[in-house]
């Protein structure tokens, strides 16, 4: 969706950064990569875009879910959730894919007696 407020994760609606999209996938085997830049400037729409372009498993954790702004801290256990949940969907959906495609669906309908 062009106008959303959520980080673009297609190449095909990301605008104008190709250069960047080139730098990072000629990273991405380094051990650390630190992509810095202002607020809203487009850096979870570059890396989830180009990681979506590439075919290698990745979870995407926004660290300010699960920051604490009371204690103005990031909870451990939380953030451990975060990072399992999404695991967890990343296995499922690889799973999917052995699988095949079609589903059976059985009805029971049960008469009066
Ligand atoms: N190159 C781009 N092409 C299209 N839309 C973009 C681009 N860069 C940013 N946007 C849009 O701008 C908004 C902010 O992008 P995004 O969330 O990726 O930025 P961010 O730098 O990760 O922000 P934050 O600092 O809040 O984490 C989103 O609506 C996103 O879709
Ligand atoms: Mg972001």
């Amino acid at each position: 969706m062009l106008f959303s407020t959520e980080p673009k994760r297609s190449l095909k609606d990301l605008f104008d950064r190709e250069e960047e999209v080139k730098k990072l996938r000629d990273s991405l085997n380094e051990r650390m990569i630190l992509l810095l830049g202002l607020r809203r400037i487009g850096k979870s729409s570059l890396v989830l875009s180009t990681l979506n372009s590439t075919d290698i498993n990745a979870i995407f954790v926004d660290v300010r879910k699960v920051f604490d702004n009371m204690s103005r801290k990031v909870q451990a256990e939380k953030l451990y959730e975060e990072i399992y949940s999404s695991l967890l969907a990343l296995s499922r959906k690889e799973a999917c894919k052995g699988y095949p495609t079609k589903v059976g669906v059985l009805l029971r309908i049960s008469g009066k007696n």
